[in-house]
């Protein structure tokens, strides 16, 4: 199978979703070297690097860098996983149709941040978490697969971020297997799975 590069900033469950799934990660990039989620990664055995954000003056130096860093392991398919630096646009176009991101919310709902506080506080019932291509603008673009999950009555931010999170470790996972197993179209901005395997998910 084609490999694929990981882009964490911090805890990394994803990331360690997509690797316990055995895909093919050859290497596990971060912004932050406090990056809880290199750790797993160097213990599986898969090659870290840090592009300090920091250490560059401008969005479009570290870009590079971090396509230079990308690059140097040929990936297929770079997976966006709680990386939390806004791209540039020759970045997300040098990757066009082959970066996916997961985003904590049945998207074009909720873009941006705190996205379980504005789903309890909008009283949406249903909530959940998409993966879609990456494109030039922020949590838009083609959308692979979403998982939905209940607003319960009780629920606070902690509780369903935690329901959320739970589905986002199956969809990443099965999406980034589609993708390197060559099985996603995408035809007028809409994603298809040839195939025909569902691209959604309820769990209540
Ligand atoms: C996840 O909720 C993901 O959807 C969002 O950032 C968070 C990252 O969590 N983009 P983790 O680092 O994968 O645990």
């Amino acid at each position: 199978m084609n490999s694929m590069v990981v882009l964490i900033s911090g805890r990394g469950s994803n990331m360690r979703a997509l690797i316990d799934a055995g895909l093919p990660v050859a290497a596990v990039i971060s912004n932050r070297a406090d990056a809880a989620g290199l750790a797993y990664a160097a213990s599986r055995g898969i090659a870290t690097a840090i592009v300090s954000h920091r250490d560059y003056a401008t969005r479009d130096a570290f870009d590079a860098a971090l396509a230079q860093a990308i690059d140097a392991f040929h990936p297929e398919l770079v997976a966006l996983a709680g990386f939390m630096r806004i791209l540039t646009d020759g970045f997300v176009q040098r990757y066009q149709g082959r970066m996916l991101n997961i985003h904590p919310s049945l998207l074009p709902a909720f873009p941006g941040l705190d996205t379980h506080g504005r789903a309890l506080s909008t009283g949406v019932k249903l909530h959940g978490c998409t993966v879609h291509f990456v494109t030039a603008q922020l949590d838009h673009g083609p959308i692979v697969i979403q998982a939905a999950v209940p607003v319960l009555r009780h629920d606070d931010e902690t509780r369903l971020a935690a329901r959320v999170l739970a589905q986002e470790h199956r969809i990443y996972p099965q999406a980034a297997r589609w993708f390197l197993e060559g099985q996603l179209v995408i035809e007028g901005g809409v994603v298809r799975v040839v195939g025909d395997y569902p691209q959604q998910l309820y769990a209540p």
